[in-house]
Protein backbone atom coordinates (compact mmCIF):
# COMPACT_ATOMS: atom_id res chain seq x y z
CA UNK A 1 0.00 0.00 0.00
CA UNK A 2 1.53 3.41 -0.92
CA UNK A 3 0.46 5.24 1.57
CA UNK A 4 -1.70 4.75 5.32
CA UNK A 5 -4.36 7.11 4.83
CA UNK A 6 -8.14 5.63 5.47
CA UNK A 7 -10.77 7.22 3.12
CA UNK A 8 -14.62 8.85 3.53
CA UNK A 9 -16.84 7.84 0.64
CA UNK A 10 -20.51 9.17 0.92
CA UNK A 11 -23.14 7.03 -1.91
CA UNK A 12 -25.52 10.03 -3.47
CA UNK A 13 -28.55 7.43 -3.81
CA UNK A 14 -28.24 5.72 -0.72
CA UNK A 15 -31.69 4.22 -1.68
CA UNK A 16 -29.94 2.49 -4.98
CA UNK A 17 -30.87 -1.41 -5.37
CA UNK A 18 -27.03 -0.82 -6.03
CA UNK A 19 -26.12 0.19 -2.78
CA UNK A 20 -25.63 -3.17 -0.51
CA UNK A 21 -23.61 -4.57 -3.10
CA UNK A 22 -21.06 -2.21 -3.45
CA UNK A 23 -20.99 -1.49 0.70
CA UNK A 24 -20.30 -5.35 0.45
CA UNK A 25 -17.51 -4.91 -2.29
CA UNK A 26 -16.11 -2.00 -0.54
CA UNK A 27 -15.92 -4.14 2.93
CA UNK A 28 -13.86 -6.93 1.25
CA UNK A 29 -11.72 -4.54 -0.57
CA UNK A 30 -11.02 -3.28 3.04
CA UNK A 31 -7.13 -4.12 2.48
CA UNK A 32 -6.79 -2.40 -0.89
CA UNK A 33 -9.01 0.65 -0.26
CA UNK A 34 -9.27 1.13 3.63
CA UNK A 35 -12.15 3.46 4.92
CA UNK A 36 -12.24 5.69 7.96
CA UNK A 37 -16.10 6.61 6.97
CA UNK A 38 -18.94 5.43 4.83
CA UNK A 39 -22.37 7.77 4.23
CA UNK A 40 -25.15 7.70 2.69
CA UNK A 41 -27.05 10.40 0.90
CA UNK A 42 -30.74 10.37 -0.99
CA UNK A 43 -33.62 12.65 -1.52
CA UNK A 44 -35.71 9.92 -0.44
CA UNK A 45 -35.27 9.06 3.29
CA UNK A 46 -37.92 6.37 3.83
CA UNK A 47 -36.12 5.07 0.82
CA UNK A 48 -32.66 5.01 1.85
CA UNK A 49 -33.78 4.20 5.34
CA UNK A 50 -34.63 0.79 4.68
CA UNK A 51 -31.09 0.07 2.76
CA UNK A 52 -29.18 1.51 5.28
CA UNK A 53 -30.31 0.14 8.16
CA UNK A 54 -29.60 -3.39 6.90
CA UNK A 55 -26.31 -1.84 5.54
CA UNK A 56 -25.97 -0.67 9.80
CA UNK A 57 -25.93 -4.19 10.17
CA UNK A 58 -23.62 -5.54 7.79
CA UNK A 59 -20.69 -3.06 8.79
CA UNK A 60 -21.53 -3.58 12.87
CA UNK A 61 -20.48 -7.37 11.58
CA UNK A 62 -18.03 -7.02 9.31
CA UNK A 63 -16.16 -3.67 9.34
CA UNK A 64 -16.67 -1.90 12.73
CA UNK A 65 -14.22 0.10 12.31
CA UNK A 66 -15.97 2.26 9.64
CA UNK A 67 -17.94 4.84 10.97
CA UNK A 68 -20.95 4.34 9.21
CA UNK A 69 -24.03 6.99 8.53
CA UNK A 70 -26.96 8.55 6.39
CA UNK A 71 -28.44 11.81 5.66
CA UNK A 72 -30.97 13.89 3.98
CA UNK A 73 -28.84 16.95 4.70
CA UNK A 74 -26.49 17.84 1.89
CA UNK A 75 -24.00 20.05 3.73
CA UNK A 76 -23.91 16.32 6.12
CA UNK A 77 -23.58 14.57 3.66
CA UNK A 78 -20.70 15.79 1.68
CA UNK A 79 -18.65 17.70 4.48
CA UNK A 80 -15.20 15.65 5.39
CA UNK A 81 -15.27 13.08 2.65
CA UNK A 82 -12.82 12.10 -0.62
CA UNK A 83 -14.84 10.09 -3.29
CA UNK A 84 -18.51 10.99 -3.60
CA UNK A 85 -20.11 7.69 -5.38
CA UNK A 86 -22.99 9.26 -7.73
CA UNK A 87 -25.75 6.56 -7.86
CA UNK A 88 -28.98 8.37 -8.17
CA UNK A 89 -32.03 7.89 -10.58
CA UNK A 90 -33.99 11.10 -10.64
CA UNK A 91 -37.78 10.93 -11.10
CA UNK A 92 -37.01 6.98 -9.80
CA UNK A 93 -38.73 3.67 -11.69
CA UNK A 94 -41.87 5.76 -11.53
CA UNK A 95 -40.20 8.16 -14.19
CA UNK A 96 -38.09 5.31 -15.95
CA UNK A 97 -41.44 3.22 -16.79
CA UNK A 98 -42.63 6.34 -18.61
CA UNK A 99 -39.05 7.07 -20.58
CA UNK A 100 -40.12 3.06 -21.87
CA UNK A 101 -43.43 3.02 -22.71
CA UNK A 102 -44.48 6.44 -23.85
CA UNK A 103 -42.04 6.17 -27.08
CA UNK A 104 -43.25 2.06 -27.23
CA UNK A 105 -47.00 3.65 -27.65
CA UNK A 106 -45.98 5.66 -30.83
CA UNK A 107 -43.96 2.37 -31.99
CA UNK A 108 -40.60 4.01 -31.16
CA UNK A 109 -37.83 1.90 -28.86
CA UNK A 110 -38.33 2.44 -25.28
CA UNK A 111 -35.18 2.15 -22.77
CA UNK A 112 -33.69 3.40 -19.81
CA UNK A 113 -30.67 5.12 -21.85
CA UNK A 114 -31.08 4.61 -25.69
CA UNK A 115 -33.73 6.61 -27.79
CA UNK A 116 -36.25 9.22 -26.71
CA UNK A 117 -36.48 8.04 -22.84
CA UNK A 118 -32.69 8.10 -22.76
CA UNK A 119 -32.72 11.59 -23.71
CA UNK A 120 -35.25 12.40 -21.15
CA UNK A 121 -33.40 10.71 -18.69
CA UNK A 122 -30.55 12.82 -19.08
CA UNK A 123 -31.99 16.05 -19.02
CA UNK A 124 -33.91 15.06 -15.50
CA UNK A 125 -29.98 13.90 -14.73
CA UNK A 126 -28.27 17.13 -15.70
CA UNK A 127 -29.77 19.30 -12.39
CA UNK A 128 -29.22 16.77 -10.34
CA UNK A 129 -25.40 15.63 -10.94
CA UNK A 130 -24.79 19.21 -11.02
CA UNK A 131 -25.99 20.28 -7.95
CA UNK A 132 -24.03 17.18 -6.18
CA UNK A 133 -21.35 18.65 -8.18
CA UNK A 134 -21.49 21.53 -6.24
CA UNK A 135 -22.27 20.72 -3.02
CA UNK A 136 -18.87 18.32 -3.16
CA UNK A 137 -16.79 21.35 -4.42
CA UNK A 138 -18.42 23.48 -1.54
CA UNK A 139 -18.25 21.03 1.17
CA UNK A 140 -15.32 18.52 0.18
CA UNK A 141 -13.45 20.50 -2.60
CA UNK A 142 -10.47 17.96 -3.22
CA UNK A 143 -12.56 15.09 -3.69
CA UNK A 144 -13.47 12.69 -6.43
CA UNK A 145 -16.88 11.95 -7.52
CA UNK A 146 -17.39 9.15 -9.53
CA UNK A 147 -20.54 9.02 -11.01
CA UNK A 148 -22.48 6.43 -12.74
CA UNK A 149 -25.88 7.86 -12.43
CA UNK A 150 -27.53 7.71 -16.28
CA UNK A 151 -28.03 8.95 -19.10
CA UNK A 152 -23.99 8.81 -18.69
CA UNK A 153 -23.38 10.60 -22.13
CA UNK A 154 -25.50 13.37 -21.58
CA UNK A 155 -24.12 13.68 -17.91
CA UNK A 156 -20.72 14.11 -19.13
CA UNK A 157 -21.50 16.38 -21.78
CA UNK A 158 -23.11 18.74 -19.66
CA UNK A 159 -20.37 18.21 -16.72
CA UNK A 160 -18.22 19.10 -19.93
CA UNK A 161 -19.88 22.51 -20.69
CA UNK A 162 -21.46 23.17 -17.14
CA UNK A 163 -18.51 22.47 -14.70
CA UNK A 164 -15.04 22.13 -17.08
CA UNK A 165 -12.85 21.66 -14.44
CA UNK A 166 -15.14 19.60 -11.80
CA UNK A 167 -13.39 16.31 -10.16
CA UNK A 168 -15.61 14.28 -11.93
CA UNK A 169 -15.52 11.04 -13.67
CA UNK A 170 -18.29 9.35 -15.64
CA UNK A 171 -18.52 5.96 -15.59
CA UNK A 172 -20.14 2.97 -16.83
CA UNK A 173 -20.25 -0.55 -15.99
CA UNK A 174 -21.61 -2.33 -19.06
CA UNK A 175 -18.27 -3.11 -20.75
CA UNK A 176 -17.11 -4.62 -18.00
CA UNK A 177 -19.79 -7.10 -17.37
CA UNK A 178 -18.84 -7.92 -21.22
CA UNK A 179 -15.72 -8.35 -20.43
CA UNK A 180 -16.18 -10.77 -17.71
CA UNK A 181 -18.24 -12.61 -20.25
CA UNK A 182 -15.71 -12.49 -22.65
CA UNK A 183 -13.12 -14.00 -19.71
CA UNK A 184 -15.18 -16.84 -19.01
CA UNK A 185 -15.68 -17.35 -22.99
CA UNK A 186 -11.66 -17.97 -23.08
CA UNK A 187 -11.48 -20.06 -19.78
CA UNK A 188 -9.96 -16.70 -17.91
CA UNK A 189 -11.50 -15.40 -14.62
CA UNK A 190 -12.25 -11.91 -15.04
CA UNK A 191 -12.06 -8.49 -16.97
CA UNK A 192 -8.86 -8.24 -14.76
CA UNK A 193 -7.28 -10.42 -16.64
CA UNK A 194 -7.70 -8.92 -20.04
CA UNK A 195 -6.15 -6.12 -21.75
CA UNK A 196 -8.48 -4.66 -24.30
CA UNK A 197 -8.49 -1.30 -27.10
CA UNK A 198 -11.98 0.00 -26.79
CA UNK A 199 -13.44 3.08 -28.44
CA UNK A 200 -16.88 5.02 -29.07
CA UNK A 201 -19.39 6.87 -26.90
CA UNK A 202 -21.44 5.18 -24.17
CA UNK A 203 -23.66 2.21 -24.29
CA UNK A 204 -22.39 2.40 -27.93
CA UNK A 205 -18.87 1.32 -28.41
CA UNK A 206 -16.87 -1.55 -29.76
CA UNK A 207 -13.47 -3.75 -28.75
CA UNK A 208 -11.20 -3.37 -31.26
CA UNK A 209 -8.90 -5.62 -29.49
CA UNK A 210 -8.86 -8.37 -26.69
CA UNK A 211 -5.65 -9.73 -25.46
CA UNK A 212 -4.79 -12.25 -22.55
CA UNK A 213 -2.91 -9.49 -20.00
CA UNK A 214 -0.60 -11.54 -18.77
CA UNK A 215 0.84 -13.42 -22.05
CA UNK A 216 -0.11 -10.97 -24.41
CA UNK A 217 -2.36 -13.54 -26.89
CA UNK A 218 -4.94 -12.06 -29.17
CA UNK A 219 -8.03 -13.46 -27.93
CA UNK A 220 -10.11 -11.95 -30.90
CA UNK A 221 -10.63 -14.94 -33.33
CA UNK A 222 -11.83 -16.77 -30.43
CA UNK A 223 -14.39 -14.24 -29.27
CA UNK A 224 -15.53 -13.82 -32.59
CA UNK A 225 -15.97 -17.56 -33.05
CA UNK A 226 -18.08 -17.81 -30.08
CA UNK A 227 -20.12 -14.22 -30.39
CA UNK A 228 -20.69 -15.34 -33.81
CA UNK A 229 -22.59 -18.45 -32.59
CA UNK A 230 -23.92 -17.36 -29.36
CA UNK A 231 -23.50 -13.60 -28.58
CA UNK A 232 -22.22 -13.24 -25.27
CA UNK A 233 -24.63 -15.64 -23.50
CA UNK A 234 -22.23 -18.19 -21.31
CA UNK A 235 -25.16 -19.58 -20.01
CA UNK A 236 -25.06 -22.56 -17.17
CA UNK A 237 -24.28 -21.74 -13.66
CA UNK A 238 -22.69 -18.11 -14.79
CA UNK A 239 -25.68 -17.20 -16.32
CA UNK A 240 -28.60 -19.00 -13.96
CA UNK A 241 -29.69 -15.35 -12.32
CA UNK A 242 -29.71 -13.54 -15.33
CA UNK A 243 -33.11 -12.35 -16.27
CA UNK A 244 -34.74 -13.44 -19.06
CA UNK A 245 -34.33 -9.46 -21.10
CA UNK A 246 -30.42 -9.59 -20.36
CA UNK A 247 -30.39 -13.11 -21.79
CA UNK A 248 -32.02 -11.78 -25.12
CA UNK A 249 -29.68 -8.97 -25.29
CA UNK A 250 -26.69 -10.51 -24.80
CA UNK A 251 -28.03 -13.40 -27.56
CA UNK A 252 -28.49 -10.88 -30.30
CA UNK A 253 -24.95 -9.89 -29.61
CA UNK A 254 -24.73 -12.13 -32.03
CA UNK A 255 -26.34 -10.05 -34.76
CA UNK A 256 -25.23 -7.23 -33.76
CA UNK A 257 -21.45 -8.78 -34.72
CA UNK A 258 -22.55 -9.29 -37.77
CA UNK A 259 -22.61 -5.53 -38.80
CA UNK A 260 -18.92 -5.29 -38.49
CA UNK A 261 -16.83 -8.52 -38.01
CA UNK A 262 -13.33 -6.65 -37.45
CA UNK A 263 -14.80 -5.07 -34.09
CA UNK A 264 -17.11 -6.67 -31.08
CA UNK A 265 -20.33 -4.38 -30.19
CA UNK A 266 -21.01 -3.11 -26.69
CA UNK A 267 -24.88 -5.03 -26.31
CA UNK A 268 -26.76 -1.60 -26.70
CA UNK A 269 -25.52 -1.15 -30.22
CA UNK A 270 -29.03 -3.63 -30.60
CA UNK A 271 -31.14 -0.63 -30.01
CA UNK A 272 -29.65 1.30 -32.87
CA UNK A 273 -28.88 -1.68 -35.62
CA UNK A 274 -32.21 -3.69 -34.70
CA UNK A 275 -34.98 -0.75 -33.47
CA UNK A 276 -38.02 -2.12 -35.06
CA UNK A 277 -36.76 -5.83 -33.80
CA UNK A 278 -36.76 -4.01 -30.11
CA UNK A 279 -40.07 -2.55 -30.47
CA UNK A 280 -41.80 -5.90 -32.24
CA UNK A 281 -40.34 -7.92 -29.46
CA UNK A 282 -41.65 -5.54 -26.55
CA UNK A 283 -44.46 -5.18 -24.52
CA UNK A 284 -45.71 -1.62 -24.11
CA UNK A 285 -47.34 -3.01 -21.01
CA UNK A 286 -44.33 -4.37 -19.18
CA UNK A 287 -41.06 -3.15 -19.75
CA UNK A 288 -37.76 -3.49 -18.10
CA UNK A 289 -38.58 -1.24 -15.43
CA UNK A 290 -41.49 -3.97 -14.43
CA UNK A 291 -38.82 -6.55 -14.57
CA UNK A 292 -36.57 -4.53 -12.02
CA UNK A 293 -39.75 -3.90 -9.82
CA UNK A 294 -40.75 -7.43 -9.88
CA UNK A 295 -36.93 -8.88 -9.61
CA UNK A 296 -34.32 -7.00 -8.51
CA UNK A 297 -35.75 -4.14 -6.33
CA UNK A 298 -38.46 -6.70 -4.73
CA UNK A 299 -34.96 -8.92 -3.65
CA UNK A 300 -32.79 -6.38 -2.72
CA UNK A 301 -35.29 -5.06 -0.05
CA UNK A 302 -36.90 -8.03 0.64
CA UNK A 303 -33.44 -8.66 1.99
CA UNK A 304 -32.87 -5.58 3.30
CA UNK A 305 -35.80 -6.19 5.77
CA UNK A 306 -34.34 -9.79 6.54
CA UNK A 307 -31.62 -8.64 7.76
CA UNK A 308 -33.15 -6.06 9.76
CA UNK A 309 -35.67 -8.59 11.03
CA UNK A 310 -32.84 -11.02 12.24
CA UNK A 311 -30.68 -8.43 13.48
CA UNK A 312 -27.86 -10.10 11.21
CA UNK A 313 -26.27 -10.45 7.75
CA UNK A 314 -25.05 -13.71 7.61
CA UNK A 315 -25.41 -15.52 4.75
CA UNK A 316 -26.85 -12.72 3.01
CA UNK A 317 -27.68 -12.93 -1.22
CA UNK A 318 -24.97 -10.55 -2.02
CA UNK A 319 -21.69 -12.93 -0.45
CA UNK A 320 -23.68 -15.77 -2.83
CA UNK A 321 -24.62 -13.68 -6.27
CA UNK A 322 -21.34 -11.67 -7.90
CA UNK A 323 -21.42 -8.07 -6.97
CA UNK A 324 -22.26 -5.28 -9.22
CA UNK A 325 -19.90 -2.97 -8.50
CA UNK A 326 -16.19 -4.20 -8.15
CA UNK A 327 -14.64 -1.92 -10.86
CA UNK A 328 -15.86 0.81 -9.14
CA UNK A 329 -13.49 -0.27 -6.18
CA UNK A 330 -11.02 -0.54 -8.34
CA UNK A 331 -11.27 2.59 -9.77
CA UNK A 332 -10.90 4.84 -6.31
CA UNK A 333 -8.19 2.42 -5.58
CA UNK A 334 -6.34 3.66 -8.89
CA UNK A 335 -7.15 7.54 -8.39
CA UNK A 336 -6.21 7.43 -4.20
CA UNK A 337 -2.50 5.08 -4.94
CA UNK A 338 -1.80 6.92 -8.31
CA UNK A 339 -1.59 3.26 -9.77
CA UNK A 340 -2.22 4.19 -13.15
CA UNK A 341 -4.47 1.62 -14.32
CA UNK A 342 -6.80 1.55 -17.27
CA UNK A 343 -10.00 1.20 -17.29
CA UNK A 344 -12.88 3.13 -19.19
CA UNK A 345 -14.36 6.66 -18.67
CA UNK A 346 -16.78 9.16 -20.60
CA UNK A 347 -14.77 12.54 -21.39
CA UNK A 348 -14.23 14.66 -23.45
CA UNK A 349 -12.01 13.21 -26.96
CA UNK A 350 -9.02 15.69 -27.27
CA UNK A 351 -7.36 13.17 -29.89
CA UNK A 352 -8.45 9.82 -28.14
CA UNK A 353 -10.25 8.71 -31.66
CA UNK A 354 -8.00 10.92 -34.50
CA UNK A 355 -10.99 11.26 -36.58
CA UNK A 356 -13.56 12.69 -34.17
CA UNK A 357 -14.40 16.53 -32.75
CA UNK A 358 -11.67 16.95 -29.56
CA UNK A 359 -15.12 18.23 -27.67
CA UNK A 360 -17.32 14.96 -28.32
CA UNK A 361 -17.69 12.87 -24.81
CA UNK A 362 -16.70 9.51 -25.71
CA UNK A 363 -16.05 6.08 -24.01
CA UNK A 364 -12.11 4.77 -24.10
CA UNK A 365 -9.50 3.27 -22.22
CA UNK A 366 -7.88 5.58 -19.69
CA UNK A 367 -4.92 6.08 -16.97
CA UNK A 368 -6.57 6.50 -14.02
CA UNK A 369 -4.29 8.44 -11.53
CA UNK A 370 -4.01 11.06 -8.67
CA UNK A 371 -4.97 13.75 -11.19
CA UNK A 372 -7.99 12.25 -12.57
CA UNK A 373 -7.98 9.96 -16.03
CA UNK A 374 -5.67 10.33 -19.14
CA UNK A 375 -7.23 8.84 -22.19
CA UNK A 376 -5.17 6.91 -24.31
CA UNK A 377 -5.11 6.77 -28.30
CA UNK A 378 -7.41 4.38 -29.49
CA UNK A 379 -6.88 5.22 -33.27
CA UNK A 380 -9.17 5.91 -36.07
CA UNK A 381 -13.26 5.06 -36.26
CA UNK A 382 -14.23 2.87 -38.92
CA UNK A 383 -16.55 5.21 -41.50
CA UNK A 384 -19.53 2.85 -40.09
CA UNK A 385 -19.04 3.57 -36.30
CA UNK A 386 -17.92 7.44 -37.02
CA UNK A 387 -21.22 7.68 -39.17
CA UNK A 388 -23.36 6.33 -35.76
CA UNK A 389 -21.34 8.31 -33.34
CA UNK A 390 -21.53 11.59 -35.18
CA UNK A 391 -25.46 10.99 -35.38
CA UNK A 392 -25.36 9.62 -31.63
CA UNK A 393 -23.28 12.22 -30.14
CA UNK A 394 -25.44 15.09 -32.02
CA UNK A 395 -28.21 14.02 -30.14
CA UNK A 396 -26.49 14.24 -27.07
CA UNK A 397 -25.26 17.41 -27.39
CA UNK A 398 -28.75 19.06 -28.51
CA UNK A 399 -30.22 17.57 -25.36
CA UNK A 400 -28.01 19.70 -23.38
CA UNK A 401 -28.50 22.87 -25.77
CA UNK A 402 -32.24 21.97 -24.26
CA UNK A 403 -31.31 22.12 -20.96
CA UNK A 404 -28.68 25.67 -21.30
CA UNK A 405 -31.57 27.27 -23.74
CA UNK A 406 -34.54 25.98 -22.40
CA UNK A 407 -34.67 25.09 -26.22
CA UNK A 408 -38.31 23.10 -27.16
CA UNK A 409 -36.92 22.84 -30.42
CA UNK A 410 -33.31 21.58 -29.47
CA UNK A 411 -35.22 18.89 -27.36
CA UNK A 412 -37.34 18.22 -30.89
CA UNK A 413 -33.97 18.47 -32.87
CA UNK A 414 -32.59 15.54 -30.68
CA UNK A 415 -35.22 13.27 -30.63
CA UNK A 416 -35.76 13.81 -34.45
CA UNK A 417 -31.91 13.11 -35.42
CA UNK A 418 -32.30 10.04 -33.03
CA UNK A 419 -31.48 6.60 -35.17
CA UNK A 420 -34.28 5.17 -33.36
CA UNK A 421 -37.10 7.42 -33.87
CA UNK A 422 -38.44 7.38 -37.60
CA UNK A 423 -39.71 10.87 -38.03
CA UNK A 424 -40.04 14.24 -36.99
CA UNK A 425 -43.85 14.20 -36.45
CA UNK A 426 -43.34 11.07 -34.23
CA UNK A 427 -40.80 12.96 -32.52
CA UNK A 428 -42.58 15.54 -31.56
CA UNK A 429 -45.83 13.35 -30.43
CA UNK A 430 -43.42 11.45 -27.67
CA UNK A 431 -42.00 14.47 -27.01
CA UNK A 432 -44.93 16.16 -26.38
CA UNK A 433 -46.30 13.79 -23.75
CA UNK A 434 -43.10 13.32 -22.40
CA UNK A 435 -42.85 17.13 -20.96
CA UNK A 436 -46.08 16.78 -19.53
CA UNK A 437 -44.56 13.87 -17.43
CA UNK A 438 -41.31 15.38 -16.63
CA UNK A 439 -42.97 19.02 -15.48
CA UNK A 440 -41.31 18.54 -12.34
CA UNK A 441 -37.77 17.43 -13.34
CA UNK A 442 -36.78 19.42 -16.67
CA UNK A 443 -36.95 23.04 -17.30
CA UNK A 444 -39.53 24.68 -18.63
CA UNK A 445 -38.66 23.91 -22.36
CA UNK A 446 -40.31 26.84 -24.72
P1 LIG B 1 -32.75 3.31 -7.73
O1 LIG B 1 -33.98 4.04 -8.14
O2 LIG B 1 -32.86 1.99 -7.10
O3 LIG B 1 -31.94 4.25 -6.75
C1 LIG B 1 -31.65 5.58 -7.04
C2 LIG B 1 -31.76 6.40 -5.79
O4 LIG B 1 -31.49 7.76 -6.18
C3 LIG B 1 -33.15 6.40 -5.12
O5 LIG B 1 -33.03 6.00 -3.78
C4 LIG B 1 -33.61 7.84 -5.25
O6 LIG B 1 -34.38 8.28 -4.15
C5 LIG B 1 -32.30 8.58 -5.35
N1 LIG B 1 -32.39 9.91 -5.94
C6 LIG B 1 -33.12 10.31 -7.00
N2 LIG B 1 -32.88 11.61 -7.24
C7 LIG B 1 -32.00 12.03 -6.32
C8 LIG B 1 -31.37 13.27 -6.05
N3 LIG B 1 -31.61 14.36 -6.81
N4 LIG B 1 -30.52 13.35 -5.01
C9 LIG B 1 -30.26 12.27 -4.26
N5 LIG B 1 -30.82 11.07 -4.46
C10 LIG B 1 -31.67 10.96 -5.49
O7 LIG B 1 -31.84 3.24 -9.02
P2 LIG B 1 -30.80 2.11 -9.45
O8 LIG B 1 -31.48 1.18 -10.37
O9 LIG B 1 -30.09 1.60 -8.28
O10 LIG B 1 -29.80 2.98 -10.34
C11 LIG B 1 -29.04 4.03 -9.80
C12 LIG B 1 -28.30 4.72 -10.92
O11 LIG B 1 -27.28 3.90 -11.44
C13 LIG B 1 -29.19 5.05 -12.12
O12 LIG B 1 -28.83 6.31 -12.63
C14 LIG B 1 -28.87 3.98 -13.12
O13 LIG B 1 -29.16 4.36 -14.42
C15 LIG B 1 -27.41 3.86 -12.86
N6 LIG B 1 -26.74 2.68 -13.35
C16 LIG B 1 -25.55 2.91 -13.90
C17 LIG B 1 -24.81 1.89 -14.35
C18 LIG B 1 -23.48 2.23 -14.93
O14 LIG B 1 -22.61 1.42 -14.91
N7 LIG B 1 -23.29 3.46 -15.40
C19 LIG B 1 -25.28 0.58 -14.24
C20 LIG B 1 -26.50 0.34 -13.64
C21 LIG B 1 -27.22 1.41 -13.18
C1 LIG C 1 -30.34 -1.19 -14.49
O1 LIG C 1 -31.14 -0.55 -13.83
O2 LIG C 1 -29.88 -2.28 -14.13
C2 LIG C 1 -29.96 -0.60 -15.77
O3 LIG C 1 -29.03 0.36 -15.60
C3 LIG C 1 -29.71 -1.57 -16.81
C4 LIG C 1 -30.87 -2.51 -16.90
O4 LIG C 1 -30.83 -3.53 -16.22
O5 LIG C 1 -31.80 -2.21 -17.62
Amino acid sequence: MANDKKYSVVIAGGGSTFTPGFVLDLIKSQDMFPLRQLKFYDNDAERQEKIAKAVEIIIKERAPQIKFSYTTDPKKAFTDVDFVMGSIRVGKYHMRSLDEKIPLKYGVNGQETTGPGGMAYGLRSIPAIIQIIDWMEKYSPNAWMINYSNTIAIVAEACRRLRPNAKVINICDMPIDIMNRMAKICGLDSFHDLDFTYYGLNHFGWWKSVRNKKTGEDLMPKLKDYVSKNGYWVGGDYDKDTEASWEATFKKAKDCYSLDPTTLPNTYMQYYYFPQYEVANANPKHTRTDEILEHRQKIVFGECKRIVEAGTAKDNIWDISGLHSEYIVDICHAIAYNTHEKFLANCPNNGAISNMDPDSIVEVPCLYGADGIQPLATGKAGRFQRGLMMEQQTCEKLVVDAYVEHSYNKMLQAFTLNKTVPDASVAKKILDDMMVVNKPYWPELK
